[in-house]
């Protein structure tokens, strides 16, 4: 799905740039373009950036343990 039309943006590309990094309408115009022609899209966008509707963050259960494994032991120790 295109997010912003002047510049053929879609929103897999507004993904990947938010993944690398993105963390402001600002870091998307430079990167992509996004919202720098009509500005339509703006609002679109930026709903991609962190805290915004269609920001995800994964998460991942971890069995007992396995933190230990993957975290630093003072985050380890949290999570358990
Ligand atoms: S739709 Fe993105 S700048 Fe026009």
């Amino acid at each position: 799905m295109y997010i912003c039309i002047c510049n053929a943006v879609t929103e897999r590309q507004v993904r990947a740039c938010v993944d690398s990094g993105a963390a402001t309408l600002d870091d998307l115009q430079y990167e992509l373009g996004v919202a720098s022609c009509c500005g339509r899209c703006a609002e679109s966008a930026c709903s991609y950036l962190p805290g915004g509707a269609c920001h995800t963050v994964a998460t991942v259960a971890l069995p007992a343990g396995a933190a230990s494994e993957i975290l630093p032991a003072s985050a380890a120790q949290q999570a358990a």
